[in-house]
């Protein structure tokens, strides 16, 4: 393989990818996405590519280094959603809801959505946010859901009787779920039709072959895009999703729990302003949601 005008051993790439993924946390992250973050950061880091090159060996301190860097980069961008724990009690959890159809199903989904804090976070305020964004964009029928984790386990919180949804991220396991609690929710409610399949957003190309939607959800997601080089990602994907709005969400805590200084992004202001989409400012406890309504993609 080539990078940087220099050739690389596809022996090599594949052993780097193996190491990556010996943590368990980043071992459901397929090997082809691996191997894009890989060559990426080779591409960007000349310097590494060079020592790596120098000194292929898996015991040489760079090439450890590299091995090191890239597990930070994904789990930063990725891994937070990955616990095999958190996943397994998910699987149970679904697998109950599936199975037996208990009376209080709506119970075992709010535990499903507390298996991780972000969305533990929104159920005291679920009801009320998708009460505000509905009034802001009309009751929705179809819904598309970028890099959507454990989100759309809220959608019986959204009450929405009509709706089509499509929900994306990468991780097979997590999807697989998702698809069951898909079939489940059709089983309540015969106007529901859910799929969830894999989309990498930095392939933000491929959103234009979405079916057109009323809205697009694009919760936390900023951050994991633009990994602090600019916000041309996002503008990526704002522009492309056939979404007449787009709502994107921000956390107003860092990850320590501390307020943010700047709970508003001022950017993304900018960045609307722009584009010429006029948006709206939901404030909740830890989060901050802007209703973005652009041009419907014809
Ligand atoms: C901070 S979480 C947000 C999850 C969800 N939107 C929410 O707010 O509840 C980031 C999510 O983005 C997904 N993700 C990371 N990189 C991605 C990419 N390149 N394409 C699509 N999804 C990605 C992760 O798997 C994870 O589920």
């Amino acid at each position: 393989m080539n990078i940087g005008g220099q050739h690389l051993d596809n022996e090599l790439i594949a052993q780097l990818i193996t190491d990556i993924r010996q943590k368990k946390e980043l071992r459901s992250l397929s090997r082809e996405f691996v191997q894009e973050q890989l060559l990426l950061f080779l591409e960007r880091e000349p310097k590494m590519l060079h020592f790596l090159l120098q000194n292929p060996s898996s015991r040489a301190e760079r090439y450890k280094q590299i091995v090191k860097e890239l597990r930070k980069r994904l789990r930063r961008a990725y891994g937070l959603f990955r616990w095999d724990e958190e996943l397994h009690k998910r699987q149970q959890l679904v697998e109950e809801l599936v199975m037996k159809k208990p009376q209080n199903w709506k119970k075992l989904v709010g535990q499903v959505l507390a298996t991780h804090a972000s969305t533990q976070e929104r159920l005291s305020f679920f009801e009320h946010l998708y009460r505000q964004i509905f009034a802001i964009t009309g009751k929705p029928k179809r819904i598309i859901d970028l890099g959507c984790g454990l989100h759309p386990y809220a959608i019986p919180f959204m009450k929405l009787k009509t709706l089509e949804y499509f929900a994306y991220d990468l991780s097979e396991e997590e999807l697989q779920t998702l698809e069951q609690f898909f079939a489940f929710l059709h089983t309540k409610n015969p106007q529901f039709q859910g799929h969830a399949a894999i989309l990498d957003l930095f392939h933000w190309q491929k959103l234009k072959h979405l079916k057109n939607a009323d809205v697009c959800f694009l919760f936390k997601m900023t951050d994991v895009l633009d990994r602090g080089k600019g916000h041309k990602v996002t503008e990526a994907v704002l522009r492309e999703v056939s979404a007449r709005f787009v709502v994107v969400s921000f956390p107003t805590k860092t990850m320590s729990g501390k307020r943010m200084n700047y709970p508003k992004r001022k950017w993304m202001e900018l960045l609307c302003n722009r584009l010429g989409y006029p948006f709206t400012v939901l404030q909740f406890p830890d989060e901050v949601f802007y209703v973005i309504e652009k041009k419907m993609v014809s």
